[in-house]
């Protein structure tokens, strides 16, 4: 057996708020968040980087960034995490870069775009800001893609992820579908033939996962609530339900798995060695 060479964790949509309002009036984000930091915190498993990929918070306040800091950062310390954030449309870029104190040195704009790399051992983690003020929807302009173009064109030895909030394909969730990045041709162009390995993107509030320029894209399951992917004809609905990702990096594959926070009540909870000699002697010609 070969472990991952890493994990990353994914946790997106966290739609934090400082004052303990209840999202849409009844979902406590906090208390979703609390959950998934705890099934990770219970695991302990060692996790090269966890990522956050936008709407952090549900208004943009400096004290929701200081909230999810305090929450996520301890966490990241135990299982040996750096932590990656990135921005969604509901978060607010001042707030943002001030209330999680992000490398602001006062050169660049506290209103610019939120686009950084982050160097995980072999692995590049690209992360781009793909919310425009004032709007929900998602774009990218020429001077990021330009930036984009010049940060893959030298290869990193481990590949790369690209962290981007809104999902650059279609959706079968009509509202989801009108909020989704905008002309994705042009990032297409760009991560074409490059060693980005998958495309992590939150925003639409279910799962699922689709391929761009031949790259995986995976929308990962939201840690607040989730879109219903099948909700009666002319509805949109959500309801309860939370979660994240794991990521997991095998030579040149990524392989993305949801992780459920909620049912998860244990039907089974064996030695793994145990389990792993029973599945051999059924299968004797496995490795
Ligand atoms: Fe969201
Ligand atoms: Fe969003």
């Amino acid at each position: 057996m070969t472990a991952p060479e890493a994990t990353i964790i994914q946790i997106t949509d966290t739609h934090l708020s400082a004052e303990g309002e209840r999202m849409h009036g009844m979902m406590d984000t906090t208390s979703n968040l609390r959950q998934v930091l705890d099934h990770l915190d219970a695991s302990a498993i060692p996790v090269a980087a966890i990522v956050l990929s936008g709407d952090l918070t549900d208004a943009g306040s400096p004290a929701a960034y200081e909230l999810l800091q305090s929450m996520v950062e301890p966490t990241a310390d135990r299982l040996g995490a750096k932590v990656i954030y990135a921005m969604g449309n509901h978060d607010d870029r001042a707030s943002f870069r001030l209330g999680l104190g992000l490398a602001y040195n006062g050169s660049t704009e506290l209103g610019a775009p939120y686009d950084v790399v982050h160097q995980v051992g072999g692995l590049r983690i690209v992360v781009l800001d793909s919310t425009t003020p004032g709007h929900h929807d998602g774009h990218l302009d020429g001077a990021q893609l330009d930036w984009l173009a010049a940060v893959l064109e030298d290869p990193s030895p481990g590949g790369a992820l690209l962290v981007l909030h809104h999902p650059p394909i279609r959706s079968p969730i009509t509202t989801v579908d009108f909020l989704r990045l905008v002309e994705p041709a042009h990032l297409e162009r760009v991560i074409s033939g490059s060693d980005v390995k998958m495309i992590l993107c939150g925003h639409a509030h279910y799962t699922g996962a689709a391929a761009v320029a031949g790259i995986p894209v995976w929308l990962g399951p939201p840690a607040s609530y989730r879109t219903d992917p099948v909700p009666p004809v002319g509805r949109h609905r959500a309801g309860i339900g939370h979660g994240f990702s794991r990521i997991d990096l095998f030579g040149d594959s990524a392989v993305a798995t949801a992780v459920d926070v909620v049912g998860v009540d244990e039907v089974y909870n064996e030695s793994q060695s145990v389990v792993l000699e029973r599945l051999r002697s059924l299968t004797p010609q496995a490795r």
